[in-house]
Parts: structure tokens; sequence; C-alpha cells
């Protein structure tokens, strides 16, 4: 055991008149997976945003081993143990494998990541160090032999797990994963989940996903958010059986649920900018719900 608890509280960040994080607060225990879920637009992806200092929240506070997040700036997490993976890929089309493997290693190796890269690298030795970490990282997740290989000339799932080797290739104690397995088929699916767990022995592991199986399987607890807020908290039996979780995800209100957006939920209000929630009509609403 050690601190290397993530401590999120009362997180609040507003764009405009919209409300994407409205006091959530949630804990991610060392050496456990947490998920995060919640329709589109639930702020998922903002409230890892503001663990990496992308976006500013209006108040709250956020604290990793103790250490405050919220006033870092996003170069300063590789210092702190703190790496995450994009939702997509993000993967440098110009580098191959084991270069893009490498900027993530760089961190690790000396402050400044970029000079590095472009060719300021003042050893071979330094060099040699970053190529070696960097292909523990592509071996840890299975795709090493695709070292010398350009990204784009490698299947989608291929790329996903490059994408993951960069994040854990400058040692990190605090790993975020903002869906890590979309796009992925039923095969690497079961895979990544296996891989998830096994990383989570090591360091703190947070992971946003909208595969249920996976998170099913692989988390030990699961926060819920919906239109910002948290809904639902527990183990993924416990926010799988809540009523509340369900209606989130249909888009219809929960018993007794809050008039306004329930209600517009149902109708347009709960469709999302990638094209409704699942399970919802998909309708053509405004976009991310929360325009009045
Ligand atoms: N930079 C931004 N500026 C304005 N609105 C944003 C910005 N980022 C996200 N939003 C809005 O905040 C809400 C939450 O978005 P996001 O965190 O991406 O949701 P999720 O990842 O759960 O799908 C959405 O309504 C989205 O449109
Ligand atoms: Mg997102």
């Amino acid at each position: 055991m050690n601190d290397d608890s993530l401590e999120v509280r009362q997180v609040t960040v507003r764009f405009g008149g919209l409300t994407a994080l409205d006091g959530v607060s949630l804990t991610a225990p060392p050496n456990q997976v947490t998920g995060i879920i919640g329709p589109n637009g639930a702020g998922k992806t903002t409230l890892l945003n503001v663990l990496c200092g992308l976006v500013r929240p209006e108040s709250g506070s956020a604290r990793f081993a103790g250490r405050e997040l919220l006033r870092l700036r996003p170069h300063q997490l590789a210092g702190l143990g703190i790496a995450r993976t994009l939702q997509g890929v993000g993967l440098f089309g110009g580098l191959s494998v084991a270069e893009n493997v490498m900027v993530g290693a760089t961190c690790h190796a000396r402050a400044g990541t970029w000079p590095a890269l472009l060719g300021l690298l003042r050893s071979d030795r330094d060099e040699r160090m970053l190529r070696a970490r960097a292909m523990a990282a592509l071996e840890l997740v299975g795709v090493a032999e695709h070292a010398d290989r350009m990204p784009g000339t490698l299947p989608y799932g291929v790329r996903k797990r490059v994408a993951l080797a960069r994040a854990l290739a400058s040692g990190p104690r605090l790993l975020l994963l903002d869906e890590p397995a979309s796009g992925l088929s039923e095969q690497e699916l079961g895979e990544l989940g296996t891989l998830i767990s096994a990383l989570a022995r090591d360091l703190t592991l947070v992971i946003i996903e909208h595969r249920m199986d996976l998170m099913m399987s692989a988390c030990d607890s699961i926060t819920v958010l919906d239109f910002g807020k948290v809904i639902a908290a527990g183990t993924p039996g416990q926010v799988q059986a809540d009523p509340a979780v369900t209606a989130a995800y249909l888009g219809i209100a929960a018993d007794g649920g809050e008039a306004g957006a329930g209600a517009a939920g149902a109708g347009e209000g709960g469709a999302g900018e990638d094209g409704g929630r699942p399970g919802g009509p998909g309708g053509p609403g405004p976009a991310g719900g929360g325009a009045r």
C-alpha cells in the first residue's frame, strides 16, 4: 500500500452558461481500477482535463498523493507521475511507433520533453535509454514487433495500444485513460481488460469508457456522471443495479428525478453531440443538452 490516492472534491466547471461539472467528488485509491461512466456530454472528458490542468475549474480541489493538481500546468504532470491517454488515438503520424513512445519516455529522462525528439538529445546514451524505455512499454502492451512501423500503417487496435504504451513510458503512478476501448474488437476488449487489471497492481488507474462489459469486469469501483453531477457510485454491480443509472442512459427521468433535465431528456435535451445517448432516439437536440 502507498498514499497514491486521487482525491477529487467538489469540482465545478462552467463553460459560459453550461455547467459541465457540478460539485463532482470521487476517490481513486491506489492499486485499483476506478471507472467513470455516463452518457455523452456528461462531463467525463472535462473531468480528466481538469486533472491534467487543461481546464481550470471554478471551484473544488483535486489531490494526488497529497499534492494539489488544480494549479498545475500540463507539462508539470509527468514530474508528479501522472500520464493520460486521449479519447481517440492521438499519435504523431510523422514519427515511428517507437519514436511516439519515446515522446512519453522523455519526460522521465529530464525536464523538457520536446527538445529531445527534435534532435537535441544530449548524447547517444540518452537516446538509447529512451528507446529502451519505449521498447519496454511496447513489450508490456504487446506490440513491440511494430516498433519501427509508422502509426498510419497499423490497425486501429494496435495504434490504441501504442498510445497506451506512450502513457506508460513515463513510468506513471497515476494513469488516466479516456475511452481506451473505443473501436476495439471483442477479443481486443478482453485483452485490454486483462492488461488494465495487471497495470493497476502497480499504480492508480482511472478509466473512462463506454464499453460496459469492460467496465463491469475491469473496475473495482465506478462513478456515474450525468449532466455534470455524480448520480451514482459504488461497485460495478451496485451501479448497474441503480435505477438512476439506467434512467440516465435511456435519457429519461428517474422516479422523482429532476423535472428540468429529465423532462427535456426524453425529447430533445438528452441527445448528445455524438448522435444521442445509448438507447435514446438520437434526436436533433441542442448540443450537449445544456441549453435552455
Ligand atoms: N472547451 C469547451 N467549451 C465549451 N463547452 C465544452 C467544452 N468542453 C466540453 N464542453 C461541453 O461540456 C459538456 C461535457 O463534455 P465532455 O466532458 O466532453 O463530456 P463526455 O466526455 O462525458 O462526453 C458537453 O456539453 C460539452 O459540449
Ligand atoms: Mg468524452
